[in-house]
């Protein structure tokens, strides 16, 4: 059996439970992916793109907020020179459900032109936010775009999209933690989860 990292935490110091634990009483169901395992994902996924790159320098592109947690992470296990910025979009839908008309909120600060781009994304759902990002950093004539995403769910894909390197398939359940949010929340949680399921 797996172990599930949030029950096997004993009471803290001063016999309160931990803000993870009562947050996950409440609304987190099914551990999908434990902590251990995106450790262990996230430091191949830097190797291998250390190798893609050799000799090269990588210019990152996270896609706030969610892909914070995981740029952090995998940034640390790169051994090229790379250089970091952020994008932060909106996409008008309702909150489990993107509709692919897209708002940039926050663009980068720098011209990308000739740049050697790897989008950081937390997750590909439908794929439609990713193929306005895609569209849009193309039209600025880097070198190359590359997408590197966390986690995707082949079975909601509604645009088919070339992304490189993806960490976990996951199944068709909405994710919370290690940066993926519902309504703002649970973003520190430190495994992915599902949301649970309504009563
Ligand atoms: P897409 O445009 O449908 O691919 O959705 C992309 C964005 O919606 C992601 O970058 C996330 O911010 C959000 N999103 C999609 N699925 C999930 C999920 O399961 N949990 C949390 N956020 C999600
Ligand atoms: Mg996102």
């Amino acid at each position: 059996m797996r172990r599930n990292a949030a029950s096997t935490s004993a009471l803290g110091e001063n016999g309160h439970r931990s803000y993870t634990q009562r947050v996950r009483d409440a609304a987190v169901g099914k551990i999908l992916v434990q902590q251990d395992e995106l450790a262990h994902r996230v430091r191949e996924l830097g190797r291998e793109i250390s190798r893609d790159y050799r000799d090269e320098e990588i210019f990152l592109v996270g896609v706030l907020k969610g892909a914070v947690f995981f740029l952090s992470d995998l940034m640390r296990h790169l051994d090229v020179p790379c250089q970091v910025d952020f994008m932060a979009v909106a996409s008008y839908g309702s909150s489990t459900d993107s509709s692919g008309v897209v708002r940039i909120l926050k663009d980068l600060d720098a011209p990308i032109e000739g740049r050697k781009v790897l989008i950081v994304e937390d997750i590909v759902d439908s794929g439609l936010t990713l193929s306005y990002l895609l569209r849009t950093l193309w039209a600025r004539n880097p070198a190359s775009v590359e997408v590197c995403a966390l986690l995707t769910k082949p079975e909601r894909r509604k645009v088919e999209l070339p992304i490189r390197y993806v960490g976990f398939e996951i199944p068709n359940r909405f994710a919370v933690g290690y940066g993926l949010d519902h309504g703002e929340r649970y973003r520190n949680l430190p495994y992915v989860a599902a949301l649970a399921e309504g009563p």
